[in-house]
């Protein structure tokens, strides 16, 4: 068995999962967020290692095996989270989370002090006010006192690894959306923290995701029950382990996934290309290669929040089903998903959501079918940008809350003109860390062929023509929305 630890935003989900690649057993535990002021959204690190110790002594518990048979973990970890540490190792302040936008100033000064085209030629990417750095900065200089005391900086996963075998790193799919990796190179880049006044030793020291890091300390033994022999392997971001665990290793490998946020995203072998940014692009947590990334931040969140404000007393099974009576297009209504801004491609904090082309005949199924479109739009934006750089996207996995539905999974391949495969059980970021212990462990030569084992597809959707020619024509209409 393995086991994969995956530390999100709302709770921590535990999988333990036996060499054919079957969850034998799951357990999540939630933890609250911190939200003092709009805008700004943090979480206690002593939660997450709290709930994960809870969870997998309830895990043990109920495991009637040996636990010697348990052979590895690893983590998939909400990304870009700041976590502080003092030369003890002890946290200095709550972590400050991927979904706060406190540090709009901070990525400002970023691209003044650094200048924008290198900023985007080391880190891949915009400074955006989600990822680390800018909280770094906001740290520096709002809390000006508390800085002076660290030693070294860490994100979500990794802090909680560190409790877990008392060894400190980072690993590169993580250390990517920090925007301090130079990304192509896979090193820290002294030229962004000595232009910005850092000192390059906050950051620790960087292994690869399927690196044995060592093994569980005693006291986490006792505490779980797990055996003291269990390896740990360092594990990666959220997105990466997500396509790890839908098999997104090889060129042309694209997923969907549509959770409260929305990603797309696909297979890169070289860390060398130019998407100027308008995509993330960050190192994959499979060993050498990377993937490109589109957010939409209002993905099931604006499903949720359409459902929880106009159809509050219906289940998601019947309005999905509505969805399916409506025609192609929702009858002249569009909806753009803007609701707490967005991220690809517009990188915007400030616009908000629309439906535009509202008439006095359409029903709450019109809007509900509009909302589901305006989301795969904007998620088709992303795979766009893929297209124009020359990627070809013919095959999409769709996994999350997107894939639950058929209506849903027919819109996307014709949105996105591409096959669209589910596979029998998603388990995404879990089922990623899982494989980066089993592959760790040695039980496959290469995480290719532990998908090959641990991977199955179930059904697939294709792309009618005449839909595909509708859509074609609507997304130009969509894309002029925001402007
Ligand atoms: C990625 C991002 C989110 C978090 C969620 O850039 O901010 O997907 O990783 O956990």
């Amino acid at each position: 068995y393995v086991i994969g630890v995956d530390l999100g935003t709302s709770a921590v989900k535990l999988l333990l999962v036996n060499q054919e690649g079957k969850v034998a057993h799951e357990v999540s535990k939630s933890y609250p967020l911190i939200q003092e002021k709009t805008g700004y959204s943090e979480q206690d690190p002593e939660e997450w290692v709290k709930q994960t110790t809870a969870g997998l002594a309830e895990l043990i518990s109920t495991f009637d095996g040996d636990v010697t048979d348990i052979e590895g973990m690893s983590f998939s970890g909400q990304m870009h989270g700041l976590v502080l540490l003092d030369e003890n190792n002890q946290v200095l302040r709550n972590a400050i989370l991927w979904n706060d936008t406190r540090t709009t100033e901070q990525c400002q000064e970023i691209y003044e002090k650094v200048g924008k085209e290198k900023f985007i030629s080391i880190t891949k990417n915009l400074a955006l006010e989600g990822f680390t750095l800018p909280k770094i900065l906001w740290v520096k200089e709002n809390e000006p006192n508390l800085y002076g005391k660290v030693k070294t900086f860490v994100l979500p996963k990794d802090y909680l690894r560190f409790r877990i075998t008392d060894e400190l790193q980072m690993e590169y799919s993580d250390a990517a959306g920090t925007s301090l990796l130079d990304v192509s190179s896979k090193q820290w880049s002294k030229e962004i923290c000595d232009l910005l006044d850092l000192d390059i030793s906050i950051c620790p020291p960087l292994v690869n995701s399927h690196d044995n890091v060592g093994k569980i300390t005693a006291d986490f033994a006792n505490q779980t029950g797990l055996a003291a022999t269990t390896d740990v392997f360092a594990g990666g971001a959220d997105n990466a382990c997500g396509a790890i665990g839908s098999g997104i290793l090889s060129p042309g490998k694209t997923f969907a996934s549509i959770g409260t946020s929305g990603v797309v995203l696909s297979y890169e072998e070289t860390g060398d290309k130019d998407y100027e940014g308008k995509v993330h692009y960050f190192n994959h947590s499979a060993p050498n290669a990377y993937y490109t990334m589109g957010v939409t931040l209002s993905a099931g969140h604006s499903l949720n929040w359409f459902k929880n404000t106009f159809a509050e007393n219906e289940d998601f099974d019947t309005l999905l089903k509505e969805v399916g009576t409506v025609p192609v297009g929702s009858n002249g209504l569009l909806f753009t998903p803007y609701l707490v801004g967005e991220r690809t491609p517009h990188a915007d904090a400030t616009i908000r959501a629309s439906f535009i082309g509202m008439d006095s005949s359409h029903k709450r199924k019109d809007f509900a079918r509009s909302v589901l479109e305006g989301i795969t739009f904007s998620l088709n934006e992303s795979i766009a940008i893929f297209r124009e750089n020359g990627k070809t996207i013919d095959t999409v996995y769709s996994i999350g809350g997107g894939a639950k539905n058929e209506n849903w999974l027919q819109m996307q391949a014709d949105i996105f003109d591409a096959k669209i495969v589910k596979l029998t059980s998603e388990q995404g970021p879990g089922m990623g860390a899982a494989m980066l212990a089993a592959f760790g462990s040695g039980w496959f030569s290469s995480l290719e062929e532990c998908a090959d084992s641990f991977l199955e597809e179930a059904e697939a959707y294709e792309p009618i023509p005449e839909n595909v020619d509708t859509y074609q024509k609507l997304f130009k209409v969509y894309k002029d929305v925001y402007a």
